[in-house]
């Protein structure tokens, strides 16, 4: 028997930083997301005797391969036993899963793949111990498990995630234009999952919980009354926040890179001299992404054609 699912991932303008609960990816404070439906993940399962489950890409024809790391392999088929134990199930599966950005664009992969993991998993459990389908509430508590991130992936276009409620919220920007602008196509070096633990040392820790609760007040106020200004300011304000914890961590470490400062000061020269221009955000990584209003099209057009593309990949 084989199922089938699929995810999309999503962009967080108040940041997943820091856990209360690392077991469970309980986040040390509440996060809002723009779900980004056109970066997705795939994933087949197949049901096959014995009680070992393994993981191999699933091939689309005349698209180059998907690759994971043995790391995720083994982090993803953790999430497959944690979720065949909660619903009573011994038996194997080969999961199959892959991207439709590129792979090893340096863009993490893991919230749209655990969300997919978690849908076609629980979907295919509850047919093959014929119990009744979890809420979508339920299936982004079950993928927070996997990873912290992914839950957010189940509400669209907005989520906001704290503790363990996660729910959408409405906004009056409900389609926006999203570019990510690739500047790396390394995998990084710290994961996110090891950043979470890595902040904690920072000094500028111990009041975070404090400015994130605040920046998402802001935020929520400026989305609510369509202050696009405020928008960008507190989102811009919001990503240097967390990369400071990097950077003031008691072993620094930076995902900025000289193009993405370069990028951001010509982001930011731009804001000054129209008074206008997408929201800025960077997760942990040196990439920057833009979300643009959808009157802004031409905008954002222009802006890729002037000074990215020949440059950078943009998606
Ligand atoms: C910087 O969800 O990848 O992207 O729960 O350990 O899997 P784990 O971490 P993960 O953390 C994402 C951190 C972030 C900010 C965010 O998405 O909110």
């Amino acid at each position: 028997m084989q199922w089938f699912a699929q995810a999309p991932s999503n962009i967080a303008l108040i940041k997943y930083m820091g856990k209360t609960d690392a077991d469970k990816n309980i986040p040390a404070n509440a996060s809002l997301s723009y779900t980004l439906d056109k970066l997705i993940t795939s994933v087949s399962l197949e049901s096959i005797p014995g009680k070992e489950s393994r993981w191999e890409p699933l091939e689309t024809p005349g698209i180059s391969t998907f690759r994971l790391s043995s790391h995720a392999i083994s982090r993803f088929l953790a999430h497959l036993e944690f979720l065949k134990k909660k619903m009573g199930y011994q038996g194997a599966f080969i999961v199959r899963s892959n991207n439709n950005f590129p792979t090893g664009s340096g863009l993490a992969s893991s919230a749209s793949s655990f969300a997919a993991l978690t849908k076609v998993a629980t979907r295919a459990l509850c047919e093959l111990t014929q119990k009744e389908s979890p809420s979508q509430a339920e299936l982004a508590s079950l993928s927070r498990v996997g990873s912290g991130s992914s839950c957010r992936s189940f509400f669209s276009p907005w989520c906001l995630w704290d503790k363990d409620t996660i729910k959408e919220v409405e906004l009056p920007y409900t389609k926006l234009i999203h570019q990510v602008i690739i500047l790396s196509h390394e995998e990084k070096k710290i994961s996110s999952s090891k950043a979470h633990e890595l902040v904690k040392s920072s000094s500028n820790y111990y009041q975070r919980t404090a400015r994130a609760a605040e920046n998402l007040k802001q935020l929520l106020a400026a989305l609510s009354s369509k202050n696009w200004v405020a928008a960008f300011e507190i989102c811009w304000q919001e990503f240097h926040d967390m990369h400071r914890l990097f950077e003031t961590a008691k072993e620094p470490f930076t995902y900025m890179s000289e193009q993405s400062k370069a990028l951001l000061h010509l982001l930011q020269k731009q804001w000054h001299e129209t008074g206008d221009g997408p929201v800025v955000t960077m997760d942990a990584g040196p990439n920057v992404h833009l979300l643009y209003r959808m009157e802004q099209a031409d905008d954002a057009e222009r802006f890729k054609h002037n000074h990215l593309v020949g440059h950078y990949d943009v998606l």
